[in-house]
């Protein structure tokens, strides 16, 4: 007996209700081209494979900073901290310098930007990039890590930044 799919009901926006109940990591993606940094933050980081270490994030199709990431020859993923949700929210603003003070941040070994007092930061390599819907899927092979703060995370949940507690 075939079963038959349920038809398709979802709206945009119970799609996005659904998706605002997973918690998830916030990290600042940097990079520099011709001397000049950019960065935005992503919620979709994830962990892809371990030989070789590959990460990967989405990238929104119209994002006006990711056309500056593209073109640099490695980025920098900066995992955000706790007391980071500033940050988090500066680097998702249009229309301001978001390397301007008050962000604190720093060239890295290779030349993308690390910013100051993050709980990790990873340099990655470009490895693939594939469209999909309206994102693009990018994976980068990770050259370099660093852990400075592994105890406190900050997460995005239902639309607001918190903090991980763990369970006694
Ligand atoms: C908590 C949070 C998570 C986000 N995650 C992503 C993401 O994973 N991918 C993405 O393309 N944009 C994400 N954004 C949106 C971008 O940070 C933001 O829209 C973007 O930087 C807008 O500016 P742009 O044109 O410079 O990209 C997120 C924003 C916030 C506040």
């Amino acid at each position: 007996m075939t079963e038959t799919l349920p038809r398709p009901t979802l709206n945009a926006e119970g799609f996005k209700r659904a998706l605002a109940v997973h918690a998830a990591g916030v990290v600042v993606i940097t990079a520099q081209t011709d001397g000049v940094p950019a960065g935005l933050t992503a919620t979709s980081f994830s962990s892809v494979s371990l030989d070789p270490p590959l990460v990967s994030f989405y990238v929104d199709q119209s994002s006006t900073t990711w056309p500056s990431l593209r073109e640099a020859d490695h980025f920098a993923v900066n995992v955000l901290a706790s007391d980071q949700a500033d940050i988090a929210a500066r680097f998702a603003r249009r229309g301001v310098d978001r390397f301007a003070d008050p962000t604190r941040w720093r060239p890295g070994p290779l030349g993308a930007p690390l910013l100051d007092d993050v709980a990790a930061h990873l340099i990655c390599l470009p490895y693939e990039t594939v469209g999909v819907g309206d994102h693009l899927l990018v994976v980068g092979l990770v050259a370099e890590a660093e852990v400075r703060a592994p105890g406190r995370p900050l997460l995005y949940h239902q639309g607001r930044f918190g903090r991980f507690i763990a369970h006694p």
